[in-house]
């Protein structure tokens, strides 16, 4: 396949961005979406050009730096994937290819296509843990859990802190995210011990780091490549004022 990249270049936060158009030929269908900019880059590199810069680590899905905007849609216009293992046949030959940064004011632009997503780690580090001792590793079965309930917090473990869900967005919400990460904890026993102090803690980080609130959109449960669930944010809710309350 021959494509048109229209590709977001800022050399960083200060500096105004600008779309800049790249032509690429003999893209295999077999690629997957980063390998074909690697092959730009590649042809940059080999003119002496500055490379594009993207965040990209493990490749297979499960670490979330791949944070690109592709065609208006986060992680691009496959269902269920992250950016890593979207592949070209999911494009036809002659397509141009919009590819731009995560835009939200708590994600600020570092170059080109990476953005600062240190602010999810502050949120984590506001309670996104067990302080109890839990000493060694239980034998399995040991501690009764409710297969409801080790189910949704299987489930909400799944969220690998992307951001595709503030990208997408129109508030800029970390609710999805921040609920995920509730959940996987208080709906098991070892986090149910500080699962009051936890919620009010990350929620109210997520507040003072500039995220948007969330008003029900739901597009952030449709672009995450996770399939996290809008019911994270309901059961979110409902602890958070059950703990103001308490
Ligand atoms: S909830 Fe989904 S979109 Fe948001 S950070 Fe987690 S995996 Fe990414
Ligand atoms: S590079 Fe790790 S999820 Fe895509």
């Amino acid at each position: 396949m021959d494509l048109t990249l229209k590709i977001w270049r800022q050399q960083n936060a200060k500096t105004k961005g600008k779309f800049v158009s790249y032509e690429v030929k003999n893209i295999s269908p077999e690629y997957s979406f980063l390998e074909m900019l690697d092959l730009l880059n590649e042809s940059l590199v080999e003119k002496l050009d500055m490379p594009v810069c993207f965040d990209h680590d493990c490749r297979e899905g499960i670490c979330g730096m791949c944070s690109l905007y592709i065609n208006g849609r986060p992680h691009g216009n496959d269902t269920g994937v992250t950016t890593c293992q979207l592949h070209m046949r999911k494009f036809k030959d002659g397509d141009t290819i919009t590819i731009e940064p995560w835009r939200a004011k708590a994600f600020p632009v570092i170059r080109d296509l990476v953005v600062d997503r240190s602010a999810f780690d502050k949120i984590i580090q506001a309670g996104g843990y067990v302080s109890v001792n839990t000493g060694g590793v239980p034998d399995g079965n040991s501690i009764p859990i409710k297969k409801e309930n080790a189910d949704l917090a299987m489930d909400a473990a799944q969220c690998i802190g992307c951001g595709a869900c503030v990208a997408a967005c129109k508030n800029a919400s970390a609710m999805l995210f921040v609920s995920a990460k509730v959940s996987q904890l208080s709906l098991l026993p070892q986090g149910k011990v500080e699962a009051k102090e936890r919620v009010q803690a990350m929620v109210s980080r997520m507040d003072e780091l500039g995220f948007g609130n969330c008003t029900n959109t739901g597009a952030c449960e449709a672009e995450c490549p996770k399939e996290i669930k809008l019911t994270n944010i309901a059961r979110m809710n409902r602890h958070f004022i059950a703990a103001k309350l308490s």
